[in-house]
């Protein structure tokens, strides 16, 4: 009996101990990304329109932009490699667990109705396969595009069809076929369907 009160102490006390450890590791978490709020918005949620929302974005696809950011021969940005620098993995790790488990707000943006609705059409054919749920899934490493601010989709657009941020290969391609086949405004049918996503 009373080896057993002692053997349920220690559990207690381990309990304790790991709640203690993953308690400090959220704070510290919301602190790091406290220094993100003045562009990403309060929860990584941008006010835009040039800035990405942050909140509900996978952390593996967070890890991979902000250890691309810091490799000089990465990926394209105005700033963020500059701030991408002062940040060790295990800082980036807490961060992409926090901005994570945000609830992404969509906000109201202005949108053409008939463009948003031949993007979604669009959508389906060529780009669902990795950005699935309609640019919704927060699950794989491809980013989050429905309710992503349409501004900041038409400047990474343009980074990736002109150069300067680089395409997976199999994204390339299917943004080719999908130039030839549909024309110049395909891309802005596709980024009115995105933006006119709740
Ligand atoms: C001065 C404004 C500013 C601050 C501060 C800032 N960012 Fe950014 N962030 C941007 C802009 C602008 C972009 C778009 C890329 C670019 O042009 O730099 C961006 C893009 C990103 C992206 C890519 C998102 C995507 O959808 O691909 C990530 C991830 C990111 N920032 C993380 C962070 C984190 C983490 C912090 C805080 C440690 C932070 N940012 C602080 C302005 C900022
Ligand atoms: C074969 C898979 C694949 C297909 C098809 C694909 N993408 Fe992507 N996409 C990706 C991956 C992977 C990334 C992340 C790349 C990176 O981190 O630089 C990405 C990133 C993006 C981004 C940047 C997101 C951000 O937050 O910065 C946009 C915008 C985008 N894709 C749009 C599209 C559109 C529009 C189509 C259809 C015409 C499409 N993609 C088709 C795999 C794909």
């Amino acid at each position: 009996m009373k080896l057993n009160k002692k053997v349920l102490g220690l559990i207690v006390l381990g309990g304790l101990a790991v709640s203690g450890n993953s308690w400090a590791g959220t704070a510290s978490a919301l602190d790091l990304a406290n220094t993100c709020a003045g562009c990403h918005g309060t929860d990584g949620n941008s006010t835009g329109p040039a800035t990405p929302t942050l909140a509900g974005i996978s952390s593996e696809y967070f890890k991979e932009a902000m250890l691309n950011y810091q490799d000089p021969e990465g990926r394209y940005s105005t700033i963020m490699s500059r701030i991408a620098k002062g940040y060790t993995e295990e800082e980036i790790d807490l961060m992409a667990g926090y901005f994570a488990k945000q609830k992404m707000n969509r906000p109201d943006q202005h949108f053409d109705k008939k463009q948003a609705k031949a993007g979604a059409k669009l959508h389906k054919k060529y780009c669902e396969k990795c950005h699935e749920d309609g640019g919704r899934s927060s699950e794989d490493d491809a980013g989050m595009l429905a309710g992503q601010w349409m501004e900041y989709l038409e400047f990474t657009m343009a980074d990736f069809t002109g150069g300067k941020r680089e395409m997976t290969k199999k994204m390339k391609k299917k943004v080719q076929k999908m130039e030839k086949d549909k024309g110049a405004n395909a891309m802005n049918e596709l980024i009115q369907y995105y933006g006119s996503q709740k």
